[in-house]
């Protein structure tokens, strides 16, 4: 099949070899921390000091990691592939951007943004929160909260994500666990609309049964890889 247009989901896989912690497996965030505790509008609620200083650890430990190669080669590939690409990203760190990718959508929010609980402002942030400032926006005194996609929340922009699929050729899953929906649902929308679906992952994720190819092994070494193969095609 032509490849014109390609949809990438990734997830923390992506960024694991850059030394930021997965959710699942061995250290994986959810080992030292309870989503109730940190993840839900109701931890938020019930006990927002928690929430912000595992938000406020999280953004700052992104100063001291750098993008890894399976970053810089999807960073390539968005900039020389002719055809429609969007990366889909689950992950609220900032390494895609900073390998260079443009065409990149934030499912689940972003470490470096803050989020008025008061009037929906979405703005830059890189500093800590914990101090509960105001909004820049509507002044609304301790309404700023981590721009982050809590469990019990929708996801962003679905509409796009949906409507990306719905044209996609080939969707590739990277570095995610597929544990959670909707994203762990994409894969079945893509074959559903027809387009080719491939995994690379360092094991088998929940879905890899609907995945017609799955490669196994690092991010740094598969990604690379693949991006070489789809260039090469492309200008063959
Ligand atoms: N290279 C490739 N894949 C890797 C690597 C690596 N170096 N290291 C780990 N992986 C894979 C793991 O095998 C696992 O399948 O990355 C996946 C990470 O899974 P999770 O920790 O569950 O992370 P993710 O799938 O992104 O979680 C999805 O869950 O908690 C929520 O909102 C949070 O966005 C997150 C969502």
């Amino acid at each position: 099949m032509e490849v014109r247009n390609i949809v990438i989901l990734t997830g923390a896989g992506l960024s694991a070899e850059s030394g930021l912690a997965t959710f699942r497996g061995p250290g994986g965030l959810w080992e030292g921390h309870r989503v109730e505790d940190v993840c839900t509008p109701e931890a938020l609620a019930r006990d927002p000091e928690t929430v912000h200083r595992f938000y406020d650890a999280r953004r700052a430990a992104l100063a001291t990691v750098e993008p890894n190669a399976a970053h810089r080669a999807l960073a390539r590939l968005d900039a020389e592939w002719p055809g429609g690409l969007l990366i889909v990203t689950q992950n609220v760190d900032d390494l895609h951007e900073r390998a260079g990718a443009k065409r990149i959508l934030h499912m689940h929010g972003a470490l470096l943004s803050a989020l008025c609980a008061a009037c929906g402002d979405r703005q830059a942030w890189s500093g800590p929160m914990g101090h509960r400032p105001g909004c820049g926006a509507c002044e609304a005194a301790d309404s700023l909260r981590p721009d982050i996609v809590f469990f019990g929340e929708m996801p962003y922009e679905m509409e796009r994500i949906e409507a990306a699929l719905a044209e996609a050729d080939l969707f590739v899953s990277i570095g995610t666990s597929g544990a959670v929906y909707p994203a762990a649902g994409f894969v079945q929308t893509a074959r559903h609309y027809g387009a080719e679906t491939l995994e690379l992952n360092l094991e088998p994720s929940a879905g890899s049964y609907f995945f017609a190819e799955s490669r196994l092994g690092r991010a740094t070494e598969i990604v690379p890889e693949w991006v070489e193969e789809m260039l090469g095609q492309q200008g063959a």
